[in-house]
């Protein structure tokens, strides 16, 4: 069970309704609990234990609140800052009442897959490097990539300024002048790909995250845009 909640804040919380879109529903009758049209919006119910219909449809209420970001460059991975922009605010105000954080940080310049949830346990545990749960970055880089580096990767990196990286893939797409790989790392230092392809001489010019653990960035999702994970997505994450 979970707590009695008010019926426009339940509606609303899905995402897919403005909280004056949700009055106007109410109004209309067609937000029906158990099957008995809504009269007011601050009536309250358990959304666990009640079946929630918004113009016919089965609202699924989930606990917690899972996105899935394709972040742009030139936002930061943050909840506010005083100055620029944080990819909270390409979430409409509905979403952005809910206390969602970004789930480990991508730089400002960094594209990709960016979850934003407001279930800090389980963020905090995908996070965790005991949890060995890969993130994969695509990467183009200045310079020739080669197999040594791939092998320096595989070795753990030690940085110059003194931080020990745990072993690493790369995987070399095409090497050039110019070189794109995969990058699989299990922690997420700060700057992380970016010192460790310095280090081997070889600067990035260009980041995305792909994948996350068992989570790949969906390829329908344009950049700047967000979809919530389906239940399968949050099951699959949570287990690893
Ligand atoms: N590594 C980086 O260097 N930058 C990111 O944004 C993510 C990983």
């Amino acid at each position: 069970m979970a707590e009695k909640q008010r019926i426009d804040k339940l509606v609303a919380s899905s995402g897919k309704y403005t909280r004056s879109e949700v009055k106007k529903l109410i109004r209309a009758g067609l937000v029906l609990v158990d099957g008995i049209a809504v009269r007011s919006g601050d009536e309250k119910a358990d959304p666990e234990t009640v079946e929630i219909r918004v113009k016919g449809e089965v609202l699924t209420w989930r606990r917690f609140t899972w996105l899935m970001m394709n972040k742009p460059a030139g936002l930061l991975s943050a909840t506010e800052d005083g100055r620029q922009k944080t990819v909270l605010d390409l979430l409409p105000q509905e979403l952005q009442r809910q206390e969602l954080f970004p789930v480990g940080r991508l730089d400002k310049d960094t594209e990709g897959l960016l979850l934003l949830t407001n279930d800090g346990a389980t963020a905090h545990e995908l996070l965790s490097p005991k949890k060995h749960v890969d993130k994969v970055y695509y990467t183009r880089t200045a310079g020739w990539l080669t197999e040594a580096d791939c092998q320096r990767f595989r070795e753990g990196i030690h940085l110059d300024d003194g931080l020990d990286c745990l072993p690493a893939e790369l995987e070399i797409i095409t090497a050039g002048e110019e070189s794109e790989a995969y990058v699989t790392l299990r922690e997420g230092k700060f700057h992380q790909v970016k010192r460790m392809l310095a280090y081997c001489g070889k600067p990035v010019l260009y980041l995305k995250r792909v994948s996350m653990g068992n989570l790949t960035l969906d390829p329908a999702l344009e950049k700047g845009c967000y979809r919530f994970l389906t239940e399968d997505e949050v099951n699959l994450l949570c287990r690893k």
